[in-house]
């Protein structure tokens, strides 16, 4: 069963979607460890409820190459081959994404590349766009930027608010990122520059 470390700063509402469908036996991993630079993440808590290993490692004073090197050391104790952002709202060093070369994935409340950073969903209503969405996509070192497995649209609705517009990409959010996971895991697929290429697409496409 492939280990996935999950990595948050919050809420954890993704991590709880993945391990929902880990638990209804529709997503082929284990969660191996909970790991958040907050102590006080209710992801965190989540993951205690649910019998997980859960590690609160603050960042707070911590300088970047410092922090990543213990994030390593925890996730490779716990023999985590999948790293899966959740929520996590620091930057990662290269030194981090080169212990983990093409395994480390992220969710963004954006069509990207619309959007990078912080409060997405708000920067997309200010903007007046009809259509954003959510993005799976793999992590490099620039914020929100990685080649992208899935995305799913939502409509931005007449008379609609920040947060009615948050909640329902967070539900697609929900569902991509297990989805975008279980194709992952299936394996068959290879980057390619900055797309995420399927063999089955090769293959029928020539
Ligand atoms: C989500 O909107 C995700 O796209 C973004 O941070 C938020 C985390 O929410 N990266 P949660 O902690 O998973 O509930």
């Amino acid at each position: 069963m492939t280990r996935l470390g999950i990595v948050l700063s919050g809420r954890g509402s993704n991590f709880e979607a993945i391990a929902e469908q880990i638990g209804q036996v529709k997503l082929g991993a284990e969660i191996a460890v909970v790991v958040s630079n907050r102590a006080d993440a209710p992801g965190l808590d989540a993951a205690r409820r649910l019998g997980l290993s859960a590690v609160a490692l603050p960042s707070r004073g911590v300088e970047r190459p410092e922090y990543d090197r213990s994030l390593i050391a925890v996730l490779r104790a716990h023999n985590v081959e999948w790293v899966i952002l959740a929520g996590y709202m620091r930057i990662l060093t290269a030194d981090f994404i080169r212990a983990f070369p093409e395994r480390i994935l992220n969710i963004h409340p954006s069509l990207l590349p619309a959007f990078p950073g912080l409060d997405a969903q708000h920067q997309a209503f200010a903007y007046g766009v009809k259509v954003t969405g959510c993005t799976v996509h793999f992590v490099d070192e620039h914020l929100d930027h990685g080649p992208i497995v899935m995305q799913a649209t939502v409509p931005v609705e007449d008379g609609d608010t920040v947060d009615a517009l948050s909640a329902r990409i967070l539900r697609e959010e929900h569902r991509i990122y297990s989805e975008a996971l279980r194709l992952l895991l299936a394996g068959g697929w290879r980057i390619e520059g900055r797309k995420v290429v399927r063999a089955k697409t090769l293959t029928a496409g020539g």
